[in-house]
């Protein structure tokens, strides 16, 4: 994922950031949703983190697209359009758009308008014969279908295994949406995290650089820059366990003391020791993840996967009826 501009942000996203933030930390067990790390500043650290030794996901991932790329035409020879939920920098669909020689039309979308645009125009520069769509929103509250050519042969690209960060519940019905964002028969190719080795895992959610403390943290000063929040990021404390029962990494962000925060006429208290959960990670054991796409009506075609340095699968679905 990549920076966006703030200065794009629409009023709408604002309240939604403020009502947010606002009803996670009324909750007894606070929370903050982690869609709202990716302003310029989380953006760019989370493109840190991938580039961290420890962060193995980008790495493998980018190695399975890699092999991918050159045989996905083998299995979807006619593709003419890639939509891409949750784009951010499009960095890995560069190796998809410059490979598919059917492709006609690339549609990023992205919760980010400024980075959106900005890399829309970059890749309209580097793919002169595509047509770039970019679409501004939030694609978990996508209500109607996209509204496509109908002569369009569509893959939905979903990497990074962003599904992880939905609990099984929402991942279904995500998977189901996306079916019907396509609003006709389609493709998805989606990248998900499988490993359950917990050293592994922790080394990847706990980096020596401290990258991903300064990301998580992250959210705590945006909520200051952009909602005169006073958190003080010196009392909190990055935390990342591996919760083995429900396989998935949390992060958490733990208060240092007893304190109290204002943010626009509220008042939010901490304990020392009490934090706030700002992010879940799934890692699906493989059959886990089969049945959950399948019961959102997606048929295998065809899995890449990794079994060496993790264990991490690329999965090539069509859409069930
Ligand atoms: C972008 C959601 C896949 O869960 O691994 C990286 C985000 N959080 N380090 C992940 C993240 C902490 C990342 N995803």
């Amino acid at each position: 994922m990549n920076a966006n501009n703030d200065a794009y942000l629409r009023p709408d996203q604002h309240t939604l950031l403020a009502s947010d933030v606002i009803a996670g930390l009324s909750q007894p067990a606070k929370t903050l949703p982690c869609k709202w790390f990716y302003d310029v500043a989380g953006s760019e650290l989370f493109e840190q983190i991938t580039e961290t030794p420890e962060y193995y996901l980008t790495r493998v991932e980018t190695r399975l697209l890699l092999d991918l790329t050159s045989r996905l035409a083998d299995y979807v020879p006619h593709l003419t359009l890639i939509i891409e939920p949750g784009s951010g920098s499009s960095n890995k669909t560069r190796m998809l758009l410059s490979s598919q020689p059917n492709l006609l039309e690339y549609m990023p979308m992205d919760i980010s308008a400024g980075f959106l645009y900005a890399s829309a125009v970059k890749l309209e520069q580097d793919f002169p014969h595509l047509k770039v769509t970019p679409i501004v929103c939030d694609f978990t509250a996508l209500t109607e279908p996209l509204s496509i050519d109908k002569t369009h042969e569509c893959l939905i690209f979903f990497p990074g295994s962003t599904i992880g960060n939905f609990d099984p519940e929402e991942a279904r019905h995500l998977l189901k949406n996306i079916r019907a964002m396509a609003g006709r028969p389609c493709w998805l190719l989606i990248g998900v995290d499988m490993t359950q080795d917990a050293a592994r895992l922790l080394a990847a959610y706990n980096d020596k650089a401290g990258i991903t403390d300064k990301f998580n943290k992250n959210i705590l000063a945006r909520i200051n820059r952009e909602l005169g929040a006073n958190f003080d990021l010196e009392k909190f404390q990055h935390r990342a366990i591996f919760n083995r029962d429900e396989h998935r990494i949390e992060m958490h962000l733990v208060s240092t003391k007893a304190q109290t925060v204002e943010l626009a006429g509220n008042q939010f208290k901490f304990e020392a020791g009490e934090f706030i959960h700002t992010e879940n990670s799934y890692k699906y054991p493989k059959a886990k993840f089969e049945s959950l796409l399948h019961d959102a009506g997606w048929l295998i075609d065809h899995v890449w996967e990794d079994t060496d340095e993790s264990h991490f699968g690329v999965f090539l679905l069509r859409s069930a009826g």
